[in-house]
C-alpha cells in the first residue's frame, strides 16, 4: 500500500509518533511518506491508498480539545477522496475530547472511509496501532 502520513507538531512529539508509525508500516512492506502539514501537498496526499492525518491536542486540557487549524484546513484541501482509506491520530497529555471524531468526520465529509482513530500519550504508537499496522493488507 502507498501510505501518506501528515502531521502537525509544535514541539516534536507528534512528529516522532508519525515517524514511528511510518517505520511500522514500512516494516509491514508498505511504502510510506511522512510529512509535516506545512510541507505536504494535498493533491499528492489525496492519491495515497491510506491517508493518515495527525495533530497535537490543543485545548484547555479537559475541554475544548481540537486539532490545529492547519490540520483541519489541510483535511478540507484534500478534496474528494472517493472511498480512500484514512486514519486520524493525535498525541496528548490528559484528554482528547471529541477531537479525533471531529477529524474523522471532516475526512468522511470528503468521502474518505476512516478505518482507525489513535491517540498516543507521548511519541510512541501504542499496541492498538501496532495491531492495526500488522492487520493492514
Ligand atoms: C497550548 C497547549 C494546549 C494543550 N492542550 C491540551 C489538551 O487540551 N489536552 C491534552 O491532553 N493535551 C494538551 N496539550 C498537550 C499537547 O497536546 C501534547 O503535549 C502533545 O503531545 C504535544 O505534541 P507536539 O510535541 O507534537 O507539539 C496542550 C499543549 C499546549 C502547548
Amino acid at each position: 500500500m502507498n501510505i501518506a502520513i501528515v502531521y502537525a507538531s509544535r514541539t516534536g512529539t507528534t512528529a516522532k509518533a508519525a515517524e514511528s508509525m511510518g517505520k511500522m508500516f514500512e516494516e509491514q512492506g508498505h511504502q510510506c511518506r511522512v510529512q509535516a502539514v506545512a510541507d505536504a501537498d494535498p493533491a499528492e496526499v489525496s492519491q495515497a491508498d491510506l491517508i493518515c492525518i495527525g495533530s497535537w491536542t490543543k485545548g484547555l486540557y479537559f475541554i475544548f480539545q481540537h486539532a490545529t487549524r492547519d490540520t483541519m484546513r489541510f483535511i478540507r484541501q484534500l478534496g474528494d477522496l472517493n472511498r480512500r482509506l484514512a486514519v486520524v491520530f493525535c498525541t496528548f497529555k490528559l484528554a482528547t475530547g471529541k477531537m479525533l471524531p471531529r477529524m474523522a468526520k471532516a475526512l468522511e465529509a470528503n468521502g474518505a472511509e476512516v478505518v482507525g482513530q489513535f491517540q498516543f500519550r507521548g511519541a510512541h504508537p501504542d499496541d492498538k496501532f501496532i495491531s492495526f499496522a500488522k492487520s493492514l493488507l
